[in-house]
């Protein structure tokens, strides 16, 4: 099986010596899963950062394998699927985890959320996937947590004292005291699906399912910023992100300031690792602008 170059590259520029010897070992390790779950696999999907393809079973029941090269996010992944087994999470049938490897029910058509034009039903859609996702977080969890966020976010203000790429060092301070305000609130941590935007939310049958998690434990207002920050428009962001912002609070109880505070520092957060990873995108700075705009409309103060 030929894989697309670009992936080579991204895999390549991501994991480093770890993606040779993945790569050079991919064919191999997928003939051995075509015979162990007695498989046939097919052209992948369009791929991003892992593996992902269509099967079919000796049963002729139609699949997905997906192979994760990083070992962490593979068992944060896994974790996420059983914790959310039954809800409107994807049915994970298969997996191995010193391969992470997994085999995941086929969704049919498949088709991702950004292909319902009407704004307040897709946010209806996806309030009703959250709410049926949301389980309280255990004790004893690999999950990333808002903490580990605040953390990302205190190194980058200590590495850049003078601001980092276009974004000032009030703005990270500012961000910095909003994220420690915030998870000092949180009284019952969640566990959340950590990436929820269109792209991850399929079609299947008559109903949609969440896919891809990758976890994340802390207040229920943090999931919904990834749907709010994703599939924009070049025009109108403000109000369609305020649509959005209306319908979760309305629909799963949310506290709307939180939701707004959430935003903005999260936006600041996310735009500084964008200027890390070198793919700054001026239209994703832009959201910390329209969430500072917000939270001052609702009278909270972020510089
Ligand atoms: N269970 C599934 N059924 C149908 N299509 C899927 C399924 N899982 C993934 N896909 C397709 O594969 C693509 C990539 O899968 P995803 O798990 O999001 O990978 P990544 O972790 O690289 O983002 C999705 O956008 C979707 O098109
Ligand atoms: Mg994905």
């Amino acid at each position: 099986m030929r894989l697309p170059d670009r992936f080579i590259q991204t895999l390549k520029h991501i994991h480093k010596e770890r993606a040779e010897e993945w790569l050079c070992n991919f064919g191999n390790q997928m003939a051995l899963f075509e015979q162990k779950w007695g498989l046939s696999i097919h052209e992948p999907f369009d791929l991003s950062f892992n593996f992902v393809a269509p099967a079919t079973r000796k049963n002729r029941e139609e699949v997905v394998v997906k192979a994760v090269l990083s070992d962490k996010e593979f068992r944060r992944e896994l974790e996420v699927l059983k914790r959310m087994k039954g809800s409107g999470m994807v049915k994970l049938l298969e997996y191995d985890q010193d391969q992470g490897v997994m085999l995941l029910e086929r969704l049919r058509p498949g088709y991702t959320l950004a292909e319902v034009e009407d704004e307040e039903e897709a946010a209806r859609i996806a309030s009703h996937i959250m709410k049926s996702l949301w389980v309280t977080a255990s004790h004893h969890s690999d999950i990333e947590t808002v903490m580990d966020r605040e953390n990302s976010l205190k190194r980058i203000a200590r590495q850049h004292t003078h601001g980092f790429g276009p974004i000032s060092s009030e703005l990270i301070c500012t961000a910095l005291k909003v994220f420690k305000q915030l998870n000092r609130e949180i009284q019952e941590p969640y566990l959340l699906h950590g990436d929820l935007h269109h792209y991850n939310i399929l079609k299947n049958g008559h109903s949609w399912m969440a896919i891809d998690p990758k976890g994340l434990i802390g207040d229920r207002e943090y999931d919904v910023i990834q749907y709010l920050l994703n599939n924009l428009p070049e025009t109108n962001q403000k109000e369609i992100i305020e649509k959005r912002i209306h319908i979760f609070v309305e629909e799963l109880d949310l506290v709307k300031e939180r939701v707004l505070l959430r935003g903005f520092s999260h936006a600041v957060l996310s735009t500084c690792w964008t200027v890390e990873d070198g793919n700054f995108n001026e239209k994703f700075f832009g959201t910390i602008e329209i969430f500072q705009e917000l939270c001052r409309q609702s009278g909270l103060e972020v510089i």
